[in-house]
């Protein structure tokens, strides 16, 4: 075991005040999302039900056993509404319906139903931002000048030199800037040209999507996934955004600028206060607002005067670099700095980034498993990270993804992240009949459900491991949080709730590091077996009891 020369540290309590982490007096009163689990299934590459290559509801359905038996609460579904499909289904030309592609809206209605019959709760993805191109309401738009609907999106002349009104920049890379031949004006898309911001200041726009939200809430949805809430409205005259001075070609092209004026309005928290009034009104129902931004401007969307989106989510640890006393700080910060009442959450990874066995290794995969399920605050799973898909590679001939396809080979593909999952190792993983819209991952023939259920070491398994004991111990739900120790390469921290006091200790070195921690008695350990008294193993983390229950 030499080599080491850090020093196991006593404990010491972290600087976030009890107040802030203390638990629910009335435990009966928490609602399901703060105690609950939620997984992100991309609905294109889970389950294909009718040969097409392409997932669908109906295949979800078939899968909701497996969900029950893994041990989540709540489904999110990226969207499944009717779409050219130009960035899979964030490009919308009807917000309330099916994609044929998906099935219809009885087959929807049948999903919820039997994932409410299982006890899970099922929430949709809602993308106020943007509609499709060819959603009836921008064919409207665009027809004419003085079409009524021609204020629904953002039009305007183009500048004295003829470009594009400002400098803006489309996330996917280019301007922001469509020209519009037929009626002389551009109109604004923040991603693809063929995804027309809607005008959020026009009141009409408003009421219409106040009823999107009604249309799902009556049917039963439990909640909305708001895609890039942060995004929606623009200051007031549109201006040149500042140039980036930090910028570089490999960042993409969207930073060349800062996203000053074309993001992050106070009128954005006027919309999460009013979708969450509505959401109110239904009962217990979840918002959870797409936003990255930095922490301070983050915690904003929680709401100032009035509640705004229950979970503004929390997209730190995604780019965190992978290190104890960064994440140990990045998470003390973030703990100081929610507001009153505001329950935290974590994302390790989505459709949007890449996997986390691609990013860490499987190893800390592992590690990482833990963290997300251990730290306070909701988690949201991404589908296939519970099998720790790794790394793959998509041959050119078969790249989808439009952002790769216009800023090609810069390592911003999505596509190695929404590759179909893996449920045996019949011909297509059991995903599909039909060869699937995007390769699968090359292990899949040994790293699919029916192949890791076998096997208690799996990455599944461990998953379901620690679904289920954060379903029987209050502490790691809901419990309160109090960083633990200081040394170097582990991060530990205390979970508790009533007499019971839970201790989480994460080597995240592939190396054995020295931990003191008071006698306890093992949950679990990322490695199957106890580690050696004092010690964490390399790529070791471990859940011990304290005190007594
Ligand atoms: C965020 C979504 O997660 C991403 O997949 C999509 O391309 C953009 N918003 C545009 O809707």
């Amino acid at each position: 075991l030499g080599g080491f020369r850090a020093t196991p540290a006593p404990m010491k309590p972290c600087r976030v005040t009890r107040a802030m982490c203390d638990p629910p007096a009335d435990p009966s009163r928490v609602p399901w999302w703060e105690r609950g689990v939620i997984y992100q299934i991309y609905p294109r590459s889970f389950q294909d039900s009718d040969g097409n290559g392409v997932g669908d509801l109906n295949g979800i359905g078939r899968r909701l056993d497996y969900l029950v038996e893994l041990g989540i609460d709540a489904i999110w579904l990226s969207p499944v509404f009717p779409s050219p499909m130009a960035d899979f289904g964030y490009d919308v030309s009807d917000y309330i319906d099916i994609d044929p592609l998906f099935g219809s809206l009885d087959d929807f209605d049948r999903l919820l139903a039997a994932a409410h019959e299982r006890g899970l709760k099922l929430m949709l993805d809602f993308v106020p931002n943007h509609s499709s191109d060819r959603h009836p309401w921008f064919i409207e738009s665009r027809s004419s000048r003085d079409n009524p609907k021609r204020d629904w999106y953002i039009w305007r002349d183009p500048a004295p030199d003829g470009g594009p009104p400002n400098n803006w920049i489309s996330d996917f890379g280019g301007s922001s800037w469509e020209w519009d031949e037929a009626t002389g004006q551009f109109y604004l898309h923040a991603f693809l040209k063929e995804q027309p911001d809607l005008n959020w200041r026009n009141p009409e726009v408003r009421a219409a999507m106040m009823d999107v939200l009604r249309f799902w809430f009556d049917r039963g949805v439990d909640g909305f996934r708001i895609d890039v809430l942060w995004h929606c409205i623009k200051a007031e005259g549109l201006p040149d955004n500042p140039v980036n001075p930090d910028f570089r070609p490999e960042m993409g092209e969207k930073l060349r600028v800062l996203q000053t004026h074309s993001t992050h309005q106070p009128e954005c928290q006027e919309m999460a206060a009013d979708f969450r009034q509505l959401a109110d009104n239904y009962g217990e129902r979840l918002l959870v607002g797409e936003i990255v931004l930095p922490l301070d401007q983050l915690i904003t969307y929680y709401g100032r005067e009035r509640p705004g989106v229950h979970l503004p989510f929390n997209f730190q640890l995604v780019e965190a670099p992978w290190d104890a006393a960064i994440l140990r700080q990045l998470i003390a910060d973030y703990e100081a700095t929610l507001p009153p009442g505001g329950w935290p959450n974590w994302v390790i990874a989505s459709h949007d980034y890449p996997r986390i066995a691609a990013k860490l290794g499987e190893a800390q995969a592992r590690v990482a498993a833990m963290l997300l399920l251990t730290l306070r605050g909701t988690p949201t799973l991404y589908q296939g990270d519970e099998l720790g898909i790794g790394r793959v590679d998509i041959p050119p001939d078969r790249v989808r993804d439009p952002k790769e396809l216009r800023e090609p080979g810069i390592g911003l593909s999505r596509d190695p992240s929404r590759t179909p999952m893996a449920w045996d190792g019949s011909p297509h993983a059991g995903f599909s009949n039909a060869d699937p819209w995007l390769p699968l991952h090359d292990d899949w023939r040994t790293r699919n459900v029916a192949a890791q259920e076998e096997n208690s070491g799996s990455m599944l398994s461990l998953y379901r491991d620690l679904l289920r004991l954060r379903r029987s111990e209050p502490a790691l739900s809901i419990g309160s949080f109090q960083l633990a120790g200081s040394a170097d390469y582990v991060l530990a921290y205390e979970r508790r709730y009533g007499e019971s006091r839970i201790l989480i200790a994460l080597n995240l070195t592939g190396t054995e590091r020295p931990i003191s921690v008071p006698p306890g008695q093992l949950l679990l350990s990322t490695l199957g077996t106890a580690p050696p008294s004092g010690w964490l193993r390399p790529d070791e983390g471990v859940i011990l009891r304290l005190g007594a229950r």
